[in-house]
């Protein structure tokens, strides 16, 4: 259980990966896997990626903090290997999501089902907008409608980076309560190996939260 902390400090500093404010809030390790070929939504990608290894970054620490308004969620994890663009089409950039079930009930393993969406928030590093998506099953994704505040920093060979939303979602996408609960699911791309779309680390259990109400 994963308890997003209530803070009243001001949005920028939340947003600010380095800031203090993260400084006591509790970091959860969460393990990442291989994403399984086998579930890759064309033939192409099965074979191209059969015999590589998927999923470079081997786990990722999470903070997560509410305002009462939005959530923030500070990512952090260890790559040596910075990939802010694309490079002759084997090199993509950094990148990581957070995603929450829609429909409670909706597997992680293939990013949903057609009727059990989830809901996913991007970073990627070669831009300063963050992304919405909303998927009823692997190769399903489609962008949705909110803004997702995303921030990064180097700090040494770490990548630190906070990802928000309001808490309140439009029709389709998540919506989180103060006092509520939920579940969510961690995934990492390491560009240099070539990770992008469906290649990436995840977690591949839901990790359950709850948002502090005071
Ligand atoms: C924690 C779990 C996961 C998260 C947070 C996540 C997040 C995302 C996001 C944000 C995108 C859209 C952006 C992009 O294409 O770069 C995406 C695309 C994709 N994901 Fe996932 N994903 C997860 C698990 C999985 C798993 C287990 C698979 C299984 C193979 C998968 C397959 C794909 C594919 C194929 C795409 C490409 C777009 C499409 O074809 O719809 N994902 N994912």
């Amino acid at each position: 259980m994963l308890v997003v902390a209530k803070l009243s400090a001001d949005h920028g500093a939340l947003m600010d990966p380095a800031a203090s404010v993260w400084q006591p809030i509790k970091s959860t390790a969460l393990a990442l896997e291989a994403t399984p070929t086998g579930t890759q939504p064309t033939p192409y990608t099965r074979t191209s990626w059969k015999d590589r290894k998927i999923g470079a970054v081997p786990g990722v620490g999470v903070q997560a903090a509410h305002d009462g308004e939005s959530i923030f969620v500070r990512l952090e994890w260890v790559d040596a290997n910075e990939n802010r663009s694309v490079e002759d089409n084997n090199v993509f950039p950094d990148g990581a999501a957070i995603v929450f079930p829609v429909k409670e009930t909706a597997p992680i393993d293939t990013m949903g089902s057609e009727t059990e969406p989830v809901n996913a928030w991007q970073w990627q590093a070669n831009s300063e907008r963050g992304r919405s998506v909303v998927a009823h099953g692997v190769g399903s994704t489609e962008p949705s409608t909110e803004a997702v505040d995303v921030a990064a920093v180097r700090s040494g060979d770490h990548w630190q980076v906070i990802i928000s939303r309001k808490l309140a979602g439009a029709d389709g996408s998540v919506s989180l309560n103060p006092g509520g609960a939920s579940r969510f699911g961690v995934a990492v791309w390491e560009g240099g190996n070539g990770e992008r779309a469906g290649f990436k680390g995840y977690t591949a259990k839901w990790t359950d939260i709850r948002l502090a109400d005071a």
